[in-house]
């Protein structure tokens, strides 16, 4: 048991899906995985494990937002030993040429946040995805003919904000959402791999937005790509 999982050891693979909301991870563990098991409830943060294709993998919410993700993240390493996570989300588009139902692969992730520099005031820390990952879950995108962009994302603290978020689109940053920075910091700190897969739900451009039936499909597409990158 650590802090906010109840889960003995042993019960969490050292792969594992990390979608926002806690009922997209049942939804997981009940149409991906097999003989998936729950190891936490605490919170309501569901999380199981089971295989995929053979392979034992995990799947657990972790809410919205950094210092959400934080916590389930630094938890899931340095008590459960998990060394591949993949953060599947969705995210609003800040470019013209990002279309909602797309999938961005975030290769590095500004920030509105002070959550890194907490740690490390004296210098601005990159934030980047594990390359290999990234290129396992870019390739795999393509095969299956996902229209997919890789570049920075911004991960905002403020999903309702005052400043001027589209002006960082100009900078050719991909899409804003709000956790992957912090999940590539930790994945920094404890040398374990992170990434990002986000579909479009929004378009901060053009205001277009998806469908909850629309985000079923594009959430299943990104589901397969990030199982497919988990056990290659
Ligand atoms: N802002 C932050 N996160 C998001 C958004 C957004 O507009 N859309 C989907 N996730």
């Amino acid at each position: 048991m650590s802090v906010h999982i109840e889960a003995k050891e042993g019960q969490i693979a050292d792969k594992i899906l990390l979608p926002g909301d806690p009922l997209r991870a049942k939804f997981i563990a009940e149409n991906f995985l097999e003989d998936a098991q729950q190891f936490n409830n605490v919170r309501g943060m569901l999380g199981y494990t089971g295989t995929y294709k053979g392979h034992r993998i995990s799947v657990m919410g972790t809410g919205m937002g950094m210092p959400s993700i934080s916590i389930y993240a630094h938890e899931l390493i340095t008590e459960y030993g998990v060394k591949k996570l993949i953060r599947v989300g969705t995210a609003g588009a800040l470019n013209e040429d990002v279309h909602v139902r797309d999938l961005v692969l975030a290769q590095g992730a500004a920030t509105t946040s002070r959550i890194i520099k907490n740690d490390w005031p004296q210098f601005d820390l990159p934030q980047i995805a594990d390359f290999d990952l990234l290129d396992k879950a870019y390739h795999i995108a393509k095969n299956l003919n996902i229209p997919t962009h890789v570049g920075n994302v911004l991960s905002a603290d403020l999903f309702y904000s005052d400043i001027d978020t589209l002006a960082i689109g100009k900078l050719g940053v991909k899409a804003v959402e709000m956790e992957a920075a912090a999940l590539y910091y930790l994945g920094a700190k404890h040398n374990v791999q992170t990434l990002g897969i986000m579909t479009i739900s929004d378009s901060l451009v053009t205001g277009e937005s998806t469908s909850s039936e629309e985000r079923q499909t594009t959430f299943t597409d990104m589901m397969r790509v990030g199982l497919e990158t988990l056990i290659v």
